[in-house]
């Protein structure tokens, strides 16, 4: 008897796959229209994976998490972060990674690098001068990367840190667009025919990041300091059940690894809280007011839990998730998700764009209100910004940390407005989603 499927898209791979890269979120919207919110995308090159946007799908994927192959499905990651990044990773070798990487990013060791997100913002917008336009994300991708180099990386000043500052940002924004975006997906551009290719210039970065990397790494090892707080420290003196340490290459690559998953994601995330939080003067308000219940020089960490900033994000990063799609999970036998048999080696990918705009779940899901997350909880299988299950983002708390932070700081000390009322929408950027043209804004007046 034939396996019941989920209905399967018709239009030629080649086709998906483009839809894929240049609109991954349009191309949902127009299949869920169509097919519900399960359906079978056939991508070329990559075959076909079952799209997931099913809540009650999403709660059996994350209570059966170990029975999937995850970092085998994130080989398109490889060729930038290299084999020995925790997304790669499964089975033993991730739990043993994770327990290596945790610590630092949760507990106490989060409220001491409070102060640091604040003082970086503080830094970084006080160039900004009045009525003179700039660009929201490219500001919050320097706070981002800021805080990456200072609480992940160590470094403040310095050569190696002038040197790795703008190599980092360079290397990341060359897939800033649909278009060169594409040859992460597409193995035909993956060709390194020296710096005049795309692929070429992307590898040689790479190489001089490696290069700067491993010099840091032997520094810190030779002028050891116990006070040292920075996560490349701590990711050095960690040691897991057998006493190993981490190796040099292992500590690069999840090293780029944090610095991919956690920079563009905070400032992405920011860029769309400032649009909105400026569309509507309301939200401005209320925030404004609950910001200054709080009095002068607030603790980091009563900001931090303002139930009102704490909606403001959470609906953020509903309306625009920063990943069309979590992690693809691959069924290593065969499974019963949602009624549907599916065999082994079929690929999973339980989409938070398609969960995130569920009617029922999210009434009227386009329009912005934070409200909504005063008004109910969600189950992890109901909202996954920072997807579940044993994958559950690494650094969820110090994004969030940083993003009411650095919301808290800006809107406390500066009156801005967006330079016009356009609609935003969402595009791709490499992996991920950004706002298009990245959100233009201008200071008005100091508060
Ligand atoms: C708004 C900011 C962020 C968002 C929306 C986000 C989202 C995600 C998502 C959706 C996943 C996949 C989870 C899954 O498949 O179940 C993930 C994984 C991960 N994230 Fe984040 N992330 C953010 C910030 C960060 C930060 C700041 C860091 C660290 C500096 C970080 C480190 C990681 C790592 C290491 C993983 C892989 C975990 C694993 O494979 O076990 N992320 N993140």
């Amino acid at each position: 008897m034939p396996q019941q499927l989920p209905n399967c898209i018709p239009t030629p791979p080649w086709w998906q796959l483009m839809n894929w890269i240049a609109d991954p979120i349009g191309f949902q919207e127009k299949c869920r229209q169509q097919y519900g919110d399960i359906f079978i995308m056939q991508l070329s090159g990559i075959g076909a994976s079952v799209m997931i946007g099913n809540p009650q799908a999403i709660q059996e994927i994350f209570t059966q998490d170990a029975k999937f192959e995850i970092g085998r499905a994130n080989k398109l990651a490889e060729p930038l972060l290299g084999k020995n990044s925790i997304m790669l990773m499964d089975g033993d070798r991730h739990r043993r990674e994770r327990k290596l990487l945790m610590p630092p990013f949760h507990g106490e060791r989060l409220q001491t690098y409070a102060q640091e997100i604040s003082l970086i913002t503080q830094k970084i917008t006080s160039q900004w001068q009045i009525k003179q336009p700039f660009v929201a994300r490219s500001t919050m991708q320097k706070i981002s990367l800021e805080v990456i180099l200072q609480i992940v990386f160590g470094l403040s000043e310095g050569e190696r840190y002038q040197q790795l500052k703008p190599l980092l940002t360079s290397w990341i924004d060359m897939t800033d667009s649909p278009l060169r975006s594409s040859m992460l997906f597409l193995k035909f551009l993956q060709k390194d025919w020296g710096e005049w290719t795309p692929w070429g210039q992307m590898k040689s970065k790479q190489k001089k990041v490696h290069e700067l990397l491993q010099a840091e790494i032997e520094e810190k090892r030779n002028h050891s300091n116990e006070k040292q707080s920075d996560i490349l420290s701590l990711m050095m003196a960690a040691r897991d059940e057998n006493g190993q340490a981490m190796t040099d290459e292992e500590l690069r690559e999840e090293l780029l690894t944090l610095l991919f998953a956690g920079h563009e994601t905070t400032a992405t995330t920011l860029a769309w809280a400032f649009y909105q939080i400026h569309q509507n003067s309301d939200i401005l308000g209320k925030l404004l007011e609950e910001i200054n219940s709080l009095g002068e020089n607030p603790e980091p960490m009563a900001i931090a839990q303002l139930p009102y900033l704490t909606a403001v994000c959470n609906e953020t990063l509903r309306m625009y998730p920063v990943l069309p799609a979590i992690f693809p999970r691959i069924t290593k036998s065969s499974m019963n998700i949602a009624g549907y048999e599916f065999e082994p080696e079929t690929m999973l990918i339980p989409s938070i764009y398609l969960l995130h705009y569920q009617e029922d779940l999210y009434p009227q899901p386009y329009q912005f209100k934070p409200e909504r997350f005063l008004e109910r909880q969600y189950s992890p299988s109901e909202y996954m910004p920072f997807g579940g299950g044993s994958r559950r983002c690494l650094g969820y708390a110090l994004a969030l940390l940083e993003i009411k932070l650095v919301l808290a700081t800006v809107l406390s000390n500066y009156q801005l407005a967006l330079v016009d009322n356009k609609h935003i929408k969402l595009q791709r950027r490499g992996f991920a989603l950004a706002p298009q043209g990245g959100v233009k804004m201008m200071m008005t007046g100091k508060r």
